[in-house]
């Protein structure tokens, strides 16, 4: 099977399965893990952050990071199609009194259009906004980079109107691979920004949630709270730490393989910034059963689109089979 439905579906390889069985471990809940301290104090090095906490999924790490700059009551503004709106059981909500408020943007961050909704914390009537959340790339909007002058715009408004930024960082690797944008440099137009280790690092499991020494450390309460404390954890932060020494410069070959299946699948190249591509208008229900029984398994969007993310899982000859199937049921 060619499995291009996402980027998630890496496995471990066997470096980095050496790796996660030769690292050094202790108890995390005790703040003795070797491996999990040397993950957090390189991601908050290279967000350019003071502290980092390691957390079992990127949903943790976005909903602990939201309730970090957002008290009960008030609310998170982000695009429609985030996840941590859509794709997060209502987590922020369900979990943390968060309201949230939504803007229709099509996954590109347009600072004007954000802040323009926000509600200030001086009304008596109206929901407070206490922070914004940004997600880079954007995953349903086919893994868009957003651009930094917005995030720039976005963050310097911010600072001035005492509302905090939460990155939703999922893909910020990829972003920073395809823009040449530092990660530190996303990462200080955030308060508290989540990276997840699981997608195209393809690590088996984690994310990073970064922020100032206060915030993590409450953070960490919040992810004992939750089930989140892991105990001899570093076997997995040594699956982070193996994918940031091996598996950050070939992110630059996913995104050319999606190009690639961009071209043959008809799909605007300006839409394919990343390693996610989005087919429009097709059967997508019939496109995807008939791919399957030819072994290339794709995503559904909705009814009329297909989602397919590239990965390390696949190669380039792969992503030319998958290329001909997918163009072959399109065409009939
Ligand atoms: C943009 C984005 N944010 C957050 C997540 C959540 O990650 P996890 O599945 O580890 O909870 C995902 C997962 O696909 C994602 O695409």
């Amino acid at each position: 099977m060619i499995d291009l439905r996402s980027d998630t579906v890496t496995r471990p390889t066997p470096g980095m399965r050496r790796a996660m069985a030769e690292a050094e471990v202790g108890d995390d809940v005790y703040g003795e893990d070797p491996a999990v301290r040397e993950l957090e104090e390189r991601f908050a090095d290279l967000m350019g952050h003071e502290a980092a906490l390691f957390v079992p999924s990127g949903t943790m790490g976005n909903q602990i990071g939201m309730r970090l700059v957002c008290e009960p009551g008030q609310e998170v503004l982000c695009d429609a199609d985030a996840h941590v709106v859509t794709y997060e059981m209502g987590a922020a909500a369900a979990v943390f009194g968060i309201s949230t408020r939504t803007v229709v943007t099509g996954g590109r961050l347009d600072a004007a259009q954000l802040v323009e909704q926000v509600r200030g914390r001086d009304d008596w009537h109206l929901t407070a906004t206490a922070a914004i959340a940004v997600e880079n790339t954007h995953n349903r909007g086919g893994g868009l980079v957003q651009p930094l002058d917005q995030l720039e715009q976005l963050f310097a408004w911010s600072r001035e109107h005492d509302v905090a930024v939460h990155l939703d960082g999922a893909r910020l690797v990829n972003a920073s691979v395809a823009s040449g944008v530092p990660l530190a440099t996303y990462g200080r137009l955030a308060d508290t920004a989540s990276v997840c280790l699981s997608k195209g690092l393809g690590a088996p499991v984690g994310s990073v949630l970064v922020g100032s020494a206060a915030r993590i450390a409450a953070g960490r309460l919040w992810r004992k709270r939750l089930g989140g404390g892991m105990r001899q954890a570093g076997v997995l932060a040594a699956a982070g730490l193996y994918a940031l020494d091996h598996h950050v410069e070939r992110l630059a070959t996913d995104h050319e393989h999606a190009r690639l299946l961009a071209e043959r699948l008809g799909v605007d190249p300006a839409r394919v910034e990343t390693n996610i591509v989005v087919v429009e208008d097709v059967a997508a229900p019939m496109v995807a059963e008939a791919a399957k029984a030819e072994g290339v398994l794709v995503s559904q969007v909705d009814a009329r689109r297909l989602r397919l993310v590239t990965h390390l899982d696949v190669d380039k000859a792969g992503v030319e089979r998958a290329a001909d199937v997918v163009a072959g049921l399109i065409a009939r």
